[in-house]
């Protein structure tokens, strides 16, 4: 039902962003106009293997900035993780931190600024607006094309006790200032690649069709972390997703195609000022749990769950699946919408083939009988359900999954 209430909408993102090859070289000004003195890289072993910390700490130097790196971060960081990063944090003191890596370390980074500043555990700050005020300066640096935590106003955690993913969401978790060199994409390798990419690709899809603003059953100014689908979102999320259409086999096929690294380092960042704003929904939803129990990565599960979502959701996003099937590169002429949608569907489908991403749960070494344990975790976890556009109950959401498996 639409709430009369909502008439509006917002849009937040990161203070700046700084887009282009070489763009890692303006962190010189970034840190001088910070007037930081001490700066903390969070980051892990395989980034600075890759030679990427170095490219970090010479503008750095440049600016007069003492720097200090925790190395430590892991993909799909635990609680763990989280705890060691600030306690580094907290005996080096610097007045900025800085998130290098994927989505994996750029959280890491969040939850060190905020544990740095605030002090508590992370438990305290799970959830929707827990956290208690600004966090020191945070500057997100990412080497994927997928997460768009740079931009976004979320961290995710794996809860290793309960077998889930876990996220805070809160406007000051929004970088400072995100730097999105397409050149720190290059020695990303193929599965981590193809993982980021469908994982931009599930954003954009999904704030897309979300619940629009007007239609969201939560009255404007009332605190809940997203808006809804509306004008400016699905923008940004038409463009993502053609760019992901455009580049996204080609950079899985060819590591070194810096147009396509580029490309598709565009769409990883408009997709993320999409979905942390408009929203992301069902797919989120259901890969928590799956991710959490099957150790997959959170692009994996992402990927192998969209296209049956987007099947569950046909009925209300018909015309909007069309759109996607067009701009996914889907030969759509003379085709019914419905059909038209289907094609998304399909087209979907063998993008996740063509780059290499599971398409049964089986796969994963899932069993059916974890299955129920799925829907009930995913069903609890209102905010995606809120803004899927077709209401799951936690029937339906297991039928989803049955229909994965
Ligand atoms: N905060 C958000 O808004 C948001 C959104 C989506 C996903 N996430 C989270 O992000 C994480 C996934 O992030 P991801 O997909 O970017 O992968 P990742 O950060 O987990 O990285 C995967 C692996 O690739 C390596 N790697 C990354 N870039 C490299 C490079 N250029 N060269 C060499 N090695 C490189 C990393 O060291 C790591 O081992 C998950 O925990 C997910 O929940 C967060
Ligand atoms: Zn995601």
């Amino acid at each position: 039902m639409t709430d009369p209430q909502r008439m509006t909408w917002g849009f937040s993102t990161a203070g700046r962003i700084l887009f282009g090859p070489g763009a890692v070289g303006q962190l010189e000004q970034v840190a001088e106009r910070l007037r930081s003195a001490r700066a903390l890289i969070v980051t892990d072993q395989a980034i600075a293997a890759a030679g990427l910390v170095e490219r970090v700490i010479a503008p750095l130097e440049a600016a007069g900035v003492a720097v200090d790196v925790f190395d430590g971060g892991e993909p799909e960081p635990s609680f763990d993780v989280a705890r060691r990063s600030i306690e580094f944090a907290r005996d080096c003191d610097p007045d900025t931190i800085i998130g290098l890596g994927g989505g994996s370390n750029m959280d890491l980074a969040k939850v060190t600024a905020v544990g740095v500043t605030h002090g508590g555990d992370f438990r305290q700050y799970v959830d929707h607006d827990n956290i208690p005020g600004p966090v020191r300066p945070l500057i997100c640096i990412p080497t994927t094309a997928g997460t768009g935590s740079e931009v976004s106003h979320s961290a995710v955690l794996t809860d290793t006790d309960n077998d889930i993913k876990v996220s805070t969401l809160s406007e000051y978790l929004r970088p400072q200032y995100a730097i999105v060199d397409p050149e720190l994409t290059r020695s990303c390798p193929k599965k981590p690649t193809a993982d980021a990419g469908i994982d931009a690709l599930t954003h954009a899809v999904e704030a897309y069709l979300a619940t629009r603003y007007n239609e969201l059953p939560i009255p404007a100014g009332s605190s809940f972390p997203y808006e809804g689908a509306h004008p400016l979102g699905q923008a940004l999320a038409e463009q993502a997703i053609r760019l992901v259409g455009e580049h996204l086999v080609q950079v899985v096929n060819n590591l070194d195609d810096m147009e396509a690294r580029e490309g598709m380092a565009l769409a990883a960042t408009l997709a993320g000022m999409a979905f942390s704003n408009c929203g992301v929904a069902l797919v989120h939803g259901m890969e928590y749990p799956l991710g959490g129990a099957l150790h997959c990565t959170h692009g994996e599960g992402n990927g192998l769950l969209l296209p049956y979502v987007m099947r569950f959701n046909l009925p209300k996003r018909t015309a909007e699946l069309a759109r996607i099937a067009a701009l996914l590169g889907e030969d759509v002429a003379g085709l019914s919408e419905k059909e038209a949608a289907e094609r998304a569907i399909e087209a979907v489908m063998r993008l996740n083939e063509a780059i290499g991403i599971p398409t049964r749960i089986r796969q994963l070494g899932g069993t059916r009988e974890q299955l129920p344990e799925f829907a009930r975790k995913a069903y609890a976890i209102k905010r995606l359900t809120t803004l899927t556009p077709r209401q799951p109950s936690e029937a339906d959401i297991l039928a989803i999954y049955e229909e994965a498996f």
